[in-house]
């Protein structure tokens, strides 16, 4: 699609408005949500990690045992929903609440957090307010503003991504925003170019060898992908867009040395049912029939799709992805569950202290077939998720993949140990943490000049018993042999979803 017709195509009705309507179904009332958690939080220690914050986090030292490597003296920075209630409103889903970024600053004195809440327009007048008033990913609280922008239920909660001399708070719906590196203090929105205004750019960007940053995002209700390909100076931004037939809900993509690739599970937008009044979440159907579609895009051409086949599935995150030129294949490694069951459903449960089961989910190795368009995939036996490569090697072939794993984690979500799996033995390192901590996303941090694979795991957890958060740096070798560095937090952290490191 030309510039022109993609900005048409985004003035009409079904347009920006990523999110459709203002909802005009009556919710049920949110403090029955609040008095279920309630309810049940005395029996439920996990629910600790899903209660939620007030207030931003004031820098707090971690009582340190062990030496943080010098190589690791800078920032490890996170986001997560970090807000989930409000004027005594609780949020429906997980991936409703106001992000928070927080930062680990690491040195030779040890290492202080901190946490400030992202100021998102949706934080300010939801505060303004005393309650919500802005549609959330799975929330329509009552008497809701109508929505006159994608961004005006930004919550900035997803991940974080610093490039080009800037740090930002990525969600999947909007803009990304810029925060201070420093002081956490939220700067406004990301503009990459005047047309992509207010576009959705996703939580998972990629950057490659080369330094550019790649991205996508999904505007469900024009059914538009978008593309966008930023130099490692973030100054010159190219973006391009498509229109997908049924378009999906997707969070993650993959790049490899020449394609971009998208996997595209059967969890379909109907804007009939947002019309309606569904959340965001609710608005998607799930049609097994279609199958898992792969869309694969040559970089230098994007007007020029692939399509792949693969059985129905869910996916969050693919670990990575690479081209094998002599078979002339992509490799691609993604988290799989057999339905959307625990994305839509499960994942809302937590946030009224339910929990029936763990997500269904595998490892996942694919191989697409650029020859006879063919795509294969095998399953390894890893309920695990937050997938992770060495980050030198984002779209080159990687041997290893850093996930949080489910062992015996026992009846509460989530996951109980860290684990590095060799795609090409399917040996698992594996540290477990035991069933009274709730493990977050760990990241590699490559050791300069030495093998993918080679360096450290840095990594936070939530310790039920300690009532603490638990900073923990491995040897990526061993991560057996247990921490070479940990530090606790006195205080509990809400559950959240993605890191990086950031060297001083
Ligand atoms: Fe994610």
């Amino acid at each position: 699609m030309d510039r022109r017709a993609f900005a048409r195509s985004l003035l009409g009705a079904a347009g920006l408005l990523a999110l459709g309507d203002a909802p005009a179904r009556a919710a049920e009332a949110p403090d029955a949500w609040q008095a279920a958690f309630d309810a049940r939080r005395t029996q439920q220690p996990w629910q600790m990690g899903f209660e939620g914050l007030q207030a931003d986090a004031a820098p707090m030292p971690l009582e340190m045992r062990g030496r943080i490597p010098p190589a690791l003296y800078g920032s490890f920075y996170r986001n997560g929903a970090a807000r989930h209630v409000l004027g005594g409103e609780r949020y429906h889903h997980w991936f409703d609440g106001d992000g928070m970024l927080q930062q680990y600053r690491l040195g030779p004195q040890g290492a202080v957090h901190s946490g400030r809440f992202v100021r998102t327009g949706k934080f300010l007048a939801d505060s303004a307010a005393g309650r919500p008033v802005r549609a959330a990913f799975g929330t329509n609280p009552p008497a809701a503003e109508p929505i006159r922008s994608a961004d005006a239920l930004n919550v900035a909660n997803t991940s974080v991504v610093s490039h080009g001399g800037e740090l930002l708070a990525l969600w999947e719906g909007g803009s990304a925003t810029r925060i201070d590196a420093q002081t956490l203090e939220t700067r406004g929105l990301k503009t990459w170019t005047p047309e992509y205004a207010g576009m959705p750019f996703s939580a998972h960007p990629r950057i490659g060898r080369d330094g550019s940053l790649w991205n996508f995002g999904v505007s469900s209700a024009a059914g538009v992908l978008s593309i966008y390909h930023v130099s490692p100076d973030g100054r010159d931004v190219r973006t391009a867009s498509l229109q997908v037939p049924d378009i999906a809900m997707v969070h993650d993509f993959a790049v490899t040395e020449r394609h971009l690739v998208f996997l595209l599970p059967p969890l379909v937008f109907d804007l009939e049912r947002m019309r309606a009044g569904q959340t965001f979440v609710a608005s998607h159907v799930w049609r097994p029939e279609m199958g898992m579609r792969v869309l694969v895009l040559p970089k230098d051409r994007l007007d020029a799709p692939r399509w792949f086949m693969l059985p129905a599935g869910f996916v969050f995150h693919i670990g990575n992805a690479w081209e094998d030129a002599r078979r002339g294949v992509i490799q691609l490694d993604y988290i799989r569950s057999p339905d959307a069951w625990w994305a839509t459903q499960g994942l809302q449960d937590l946030m009224r202290g339910r929990y029936q089961s763990a997500d269904q989910a595998a490892m996942a190795l694919v191989t697409l077939d650029l020859q006879s368009g063919q795509a294969r995939q095998e399953l390894l036996p890893h309920a695990a998720e937050f997938p992770r490569v060495d980050p030198r090697f984002v779209g080159q072939r990687t041997r290893h993949v850093l996930v949080a794993e489910r062992v015996a984690a026992g009846p509460r979500p989530g996951f109980d140990a860290v684990t590095r799996i060799d795609l090409q033995t399917g040996r698992a390192d594996r540290y477990r943490y035991g069933t009274e901590v709730l493990v977050e996303e760990h990241l590699f941090v490559p050791r300069e000049g030495r093998p993918e694979g080679h360096g450290w795991v840095l990594g936070t957890a939530l310790d039920l018993q300690r009532r603490a958060m638990l900073l923990s740096v491995f040897d990526a070798q061993h991560l057996a042999d247990g921490p070479i560095a940990q530090g606790v937090l006195p205080r509990v952290m809400p559950m959240g979803l993605h890191g990086i490191f950031v060297a001083a």
